[in-house]
């Protein structure tokens, strides 16, 4: 069992109690919206329904301007595969005649935002408008939900290709609409990432966290170091009490792991980009750094050994403070991480940092003595404070976990908080950005129900479907300026237990289905009944693109915690 797992136990059995509430919870909170029965999922801000419907066939055209020819191809293939029409591109900003399908940015109201869009659905044409490219690309994902749910089977087949008439203005309701995924306890190939991406696409995802390091296994190559991907990408055996065979993620040698080249990376960068979707790369320290250490023991205050296989003596994995090695080895590989992410974020981990190695190295307390540091606490603040300063020298914002706060002087300059275990109330009050995940409601490796004798192995504690659609990010009492610093909430998707790509999109859907609806469409409209209807059409969707999705019961049983 991996350290983070036992430490993680104690905040399960609260999710436990915390989910006995969530019927009643489920009633007070989401009652209030209309019921809005158009399949969509998320739902758009407002939809106006008109008579009558367009109807595409094998003379349907799609009329793209500069701005929106990539948006554009991308409709094409996904309409092309389902229903087998040519559905040639050209070149326009206006639409000339009818039967077309015209994507632009011409006459986009500025006041529908960076990633906001109108769609305009008549029995002569569909028009889609966005000032940018991503809000065209997100209308797409409205208008393909808008299509029956065959539109998005991957070989042609036959269906009135029909939407209904209707005039949508949408935009989303939070800027950090996020996934995390775990690819240090289980290792995914770049093509099950990207898989995972298009999931979130199709939900107007937007910020993809990358868990790259971890006590368990080190995913990204690093020139400057060849042995953290030599040594710290492998481990003897699948751990974590799992089957070998649930995986096949194995070297030649049969040692179990795996790792991105800087080229795959780079790949995938570009695979999101053209999603719209920010890669947030994690690079963990100073604890949860077995693997780096297992690779460059003299990195640690000891001097090791290190190993990826002894996950129980995960909490030794912390790198020595009092080294200024340890910070040029950090400053090295955070340069090639920056070089391979163009994104403005970089996450640092901070999380579980146990302080017993800091508190027996000499090096360690002379750094305390010579920073006046009173503390271990303090002397990690230090550690957090000197890559913040380096990161914000590179124009890089830092994120860390909630552990960043709980120093006396809290965050560092300009850092941003993920808040698992809370901090978010004084971070977002003293100026910082702030991201919603408490593990009771955002985090996707507790049981979906309380049917353990079906429900494979998981994280202790349930997290309801329910449960994730009644989460509300802005927490109560916030002032209007701290409430604008919460800048939206992610999924944790901790992958002790999801060895395969299929275990993945189990934990994931249908819960992430309900966090999109979070943090896109307005409070307001959150209502549990719209939202199952629509469901059981968006998970045919799902079906049709092959993702394993867990298969939903009752109501009953899917709102009991
Ligand atoms: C965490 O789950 N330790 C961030
Ligand atoms: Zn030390």
């Amino acid at each position: 069992m991996s350290d983070r797992f036992n430490s993680r136990l104690g905040v399960y059995l609260c999710a436990l109690l915390g989910g006995l509430t969530v019927v009643t919870l489920s009633m007070r909170q989401m009652g209030g919206g209309a019921i809005q029965t158009l399949p969509l999922v998320p739902l758009p801000a407002h939809i106006e329904q008109r008579h009558g419907h367009f109807l595409m066939d094998a003379h349907t055209r799609l009329l793209v301007d500069d701005a929106a020819r990539g948006t554009g191809e991308y409709l094409a293939d996904r309409l092309r595969q389902s229903t087998g029409y040519p559905l040639p591109i050209s070149a326009s900003a206006t639409n000339p005649a009818g039967g077309c399908i015209l994507l632009t940015t011409n006459q986009a109201p500025a006041s529908l935002g960076p990633e906001g869009y109108t769609l305009s659905i008549t029995p002569d044409s569909v028009v889609l408008r966005a000032p940018n490219a991503a809000g065209l690309f997100y209308g797409v994902q409205t208008l393909l939900q808008l299509f029956p749910p065959e539109v998005f089977a991957s070989a042609p087949t036959n269906a009135a290709w029909r939407a209904p008439c209707l005039q949508i203005e949408d935009q989303p309701r939070f800027h950090w609409r996020g996934l995390m995924l775990d690819v240090s306890r289980h290792f995914f190939t770049k093509s099950e990432v990207e898989q995972v991406l298009e999931g979130m696409a199709l939900h107007k995802l937007n910020m993809f966290h990358w868990h790259l390091t971890d006590d368990q296994g080190w995913r990204i190559e690093i020139k400057k170091y060849p042995r953290l991907t030599e040594v710290g990408a492998w481990r003897k055996r699948i751990g974590f009490n799992l089957d070998p065979k649930s995986s096949t993620a194995y070297g030649p040698d049969g040692r179990y792991g795996g790792f991105y080249t800087q080229d795959d990376i780079r790949e995938v960068v570009a695979y999101a980009a053209a999603r719209h979707i920010t890669v947030v790369p994690e690079i963990e320290m100073p604890g949860h750094s077995s693997a780096a250490l297992a690779a460059y023991p003299e990195l640690s205050c000891s001097g090791g050994p290190y190993s990826t296989d002894s996950a129980d003596d995960a909490s030794a994995g912390v790198y020595c403070a009092g080294k200024e090695q340890t910070f040029e080895f950090l400053e090295n590989v955070l340069t090639e991480v920056m070089a391979l992410f163009p994104g403005p974020y970089i996450h640092i981990g901070g999380d579980e940092v146990p302080k017993l190695n800091w508190h027996d190295c000499p090096l360690c307390r002379a750094r305390m003595q010579h920073e006046g540091l009173p503390n271990e606490r303090e002397l990690e603040a230090y550690f957090v404070r000197r890559i913040n300063t380096f990161l914000q020298a590179h124009g890089r914002t830092l994120l860390g976990w909630s552990e960043l706060g709980q120093s006396q002087n809290g965050l560092p300059e300009n850092a941003m908080l993920m808040d698992w275990i809370g901090g978010a109330r004084a971070a977002a009050t003293a100026g910082h950005d702030v991201v919603r995940c408490p593990n009771d409601s955002c985090y996707f490796d507790l049981y979906q129900s309380r049917d353990r004798t079906h429900e494979p192995a998981a994280a202790g504690g349930d997290l309801p479907l329910s449960k994730v659609y009644a989460f509300e990010p802005i927490l109560h009492g916030l002032d209007s300026a701290s409430r604008q610093r919460i800048v939206g909430a992610q999924a944790n998707l901790w992958t002790e237990y999801m060895p395969s790509l299929a275990s993945v999109e189990y934990m994931e859907f249908p819960r992430m289905c309900a966090l999109a609806e979070v943090v896109w469409s307005p409070e307001p409209l959150r209502n549990w009944q719209s939202f199952w209807t629509r469901l059981q059409v968006h998970l045919q969707r799902l079906d049709l693109l092959g993702i394993k999705h867990r298969r939903l019961g009752t109501p009953y049983e899917e709102s009991i915690g």
